[in-house]
């Protein structure tokens, strides 16, 4: 069969990013241009700023992108671009951007959906990886243990009921005078941290023990730190980020390996922005192995936003026709299984 070259875009939330993938898993180039510092300042992202921005380096960052795999633009069989969730001005740089090209190429457009996409980043650091599997995406905005039955089917086995994983990260690490994003902050200070200073709250729901809650972890450092502070106690801001970082560890790894257990699933995969977390990788990998479960996470660099992840889904989508039209709009809500 003809090698299949699918081009990314990515602009859902602060990074704008153009990627060239061939047959889904083999990586041709990758940009990925962060607006991490602009919005430093302000302690998260500011969704006016996060538009404008993408507006402004969307076709750099594709000229860039193009330079580097020394390719042009007619050696591409597709354009596949996140279309949700995220936000909606952001989504709709990158989606008005591969709409033209699929238009002016008269090549398939494919509407793919990002925390699918992270799901298939995997896939570009694991080449010889196949469904089916249990996947826990980590990100800013989502936490989910999926069951990825196959190539773009699957099943919600838990899920957060208030933050996301790295919502929590980002906010506690606000609370701890870190700065933004919190998640890499967080894991640096925890390795110089005594993880069981402070014992925070790992809730279970009885109806499902798969799903998640963050926000009382991030309530419960915070009480903490107040209480402390009142007291006139000094603490150590690496023990509360070790001991922080040791609760949300050991509830992820928790719940997916209990899941896995339960459906009898041999293979995990980790995904997202949080999967970078060192703890995470480290003990989602010992627990799997005292139950013979193999598990994967993608490169650092396939971990946070990237195009590459998007080229790699939306292959999967041109072998099973799964084209958009040039209808296609934001659905900053988009959830995984409105497939
Ligand atoms: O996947 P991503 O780039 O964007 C979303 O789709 O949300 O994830 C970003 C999130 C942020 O909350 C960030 O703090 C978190 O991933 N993150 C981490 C680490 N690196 C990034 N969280 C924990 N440990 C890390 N090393
Ligand atoms: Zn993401």
């Amino acid at each position: 069969m003809k090698d299949l070259t699918i081009l990314g875009v990515e602009s859902t939330c602060d990074e704008t990013a153009c990627s060239i993938v061939r047959n889904g898993r083999d990586l041709v180039a990758s940009v990925i241009s962060s607006q991490i510092e602009i919005h430093k300042p302000y302690g998260g992202v500011v969704p006016e700023i996060a538009s404008r921005k993408h507006v402004e380096n969307i076709i750099p960052v594709l000229d860039e992108c193009f330079t580097q795999a020394g390719t042009s633009l007619d050696q591409i069989d597709g354009v596949a671009v996140s279309y949700g969730p995220g936000l909606v001005g952001a989504l709709l740089t990158g989606i008005s951007v591969a709409k033209a090209i699929a238009w002016s190429l008269d090549i398939p457009l494919l509407g793919v959906n990002h925390i699918e996409g992270h799901i298939f980043a995997n896939f570009l650091t694991h080449k010889d990886l196949q469904p089916p599997f249990l996947a826990l995406i980590v990100s800013g905005g989502h936490s989910h243990i999926v069951y990825v039955k196959d190539y773009l089917k699957y099943e919600i086995i838990g899920k957060t009921r208030d933050d996301a994983a790295g919502e929590a990260f980002d906010k506690t690490a606000r609370v701890l005078g870190l700065g933004y994003p919190g998640g890499p902050l967080i894991d640096k200070m925890a390795k110089e941290g005594n993880d069981t200073a402070f014992d925070f709250p790992k809730t279970k729901f009885s109806d499902n023990p798969y799903d998640f809650s963050f926000s009382g972890i991030k309530t419960a450092v915070i009480n903490q730190i107040n209480s402390m502070k009142m007291k006139g106690q000094s603490y150590r801001v690496e023990d509360v980020a070790a001991s922080f970082q040791k609760a949300v560890v050991d509830v992820l790894v928790r719940n997916t390996i209990e899941a896995a257990k339960e459906i009898g699933m041999k293979t995990v995969c980790l995904a997202g922005g949080v999967s970078a977390n060192s703890l995470l990788r480290k003990t989602m990998e010992e627990e799997g192995q005292k139950s013979g479960i193999q598990v994967y996470y993608p490169d650092l660099v396939y971990c946070t936003d990237n195009a590459a992840m998007v080229a790699a889904t939306g292959y999967y989508y041109y072998m099973n026709e799964k084209f958009s039209d040039l209808t296609l709009n934001a659905v900053p809500n988009l959830r995984i299984d409105d497939q």
